[in-house]
């Protein structure tokens, strides 16, 4: 083979290729979803944005758009199942087929028993499964409907990747998060293994990528103050929380053929926190 002729299929471009392919973005209006959103976008995807923030949303609409971005955009709370599974199908039959869909879209559900808020709320005995309930249903219900919403397309079109956003706090204990935080994305760990398995024999690819501290807007933006950040960074091997846009890497890996390979994988972005 001429080595001169084949290097244009191994530049990034081509080895990371998501142009004219069609993604769906849950939790699209801020933080990590905004993130996945824009460099898919900006890479010449179609992208469905999906939030349940209507003024946010609007918002990464118009500047995704503004920059050339082909997106599209519906509020919709990724709980209500029978909502987000009819918008996907609308998209599914717009695009014909579906490339990829990031269930990102996630809430803290309050304090852990190691901030300071928390020290009221956040204990074993101060628990109760109404405040539980909303944690399940964002954060495990609405990524069970996101997977729900691609499989059967997927499936028939032998292709696809879904990308579960979990959380180093699925993996390890950490006082910072919530109880139910912290359990439900363990959750979203094993959903993401046990749907890899049944997809691939279809060519379906489901990963798990588990972000360490990334200042977003959750948790009320609690990770952009200055003392929690110094606090939690002592406990981060490269000394320092992320940014959002250090998932634009992970996210194009994940959507393209890059990642034909993998499937069943917890992909951790974290600054090392999952090695220590
Ligand atoms: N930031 C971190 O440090 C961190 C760490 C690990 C995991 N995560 C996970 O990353 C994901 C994204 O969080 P983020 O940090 O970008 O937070 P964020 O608050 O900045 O963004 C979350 C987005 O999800 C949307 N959303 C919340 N509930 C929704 C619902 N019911 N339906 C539709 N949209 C909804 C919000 O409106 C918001 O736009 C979550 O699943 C979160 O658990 C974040």
């Amino acid at each position: 083979m001429n080595p001169v002729a084949a290097k244009p299929l191994l530049s990034a471009q081509s080895v990371f290729d998501v142009a004219g392919k069609s993604f769906v973005v849950t939790g699209a209006a801020s933080g990590l979803g905004e993130a996945m959103s824009e460099v898919l976008s900006a890479n010449g995807a179609h992208v469905l944005l999906i939030d349940s923030d209507a003024q946010a949303l609007k918002r990464v609409h118009e500047r995704l758009s503004a920059t050339g971005g082909r997106v599209q955009s519906q509020v919709i709370d990724v709980s209500n199942a029978p909502a987000l599974k009819a918008q996907v199908a609308e998209f599914v039959d717009n695009r014909q087929g579906l490339d990829g869909l990031f269930a990102n879209a996630g809430i803290s559900g309050g304090p852990g028993f190691g901030t300071e808020a928390g020290a009221v709320t956040g204990g074993i005995e101060a628990q109760s499964p109404q405040d539980w309930e909303r944690v399940f249903q964002i954060n495990l219900h609405g990524v069970v409907a996101s997977l729900q919403s691609a499989a059967a397309v997927m499936k028939l079109q032998k292709h696809g990747s879904l990308v579960l956003t979990a959380s180093i706090a699925g993996v390890k204990a950490e006082p910072f998060v919530s109880y139910a935080y912290a359990t439900v994305k363990s959750a979203v760990i094993q959903l993401m293994r046990q749907t890899a398995l049944e997809l691939a024999p279809y060519g379906v690819r489901v990963n798990a990528i588990a972000p360490g501290f990334i200042k977003t807007n959750i948790a009320g933006g609690r990770l952009h103050d200055d003392a929690t950040a110094l606090r939690l960074q002592s406990k981060i091997p490269l000394g320092r929380l992320g940014r959002a846009s250090e998932l634009h890497g992970i996210t194009l890996l994940l959507a393209s053929d890059a990642s034909s390979y993998i499937t069943g994988a917890l992909i951790p972005v974290d600054g090392g926190v999952l090695a220590l």
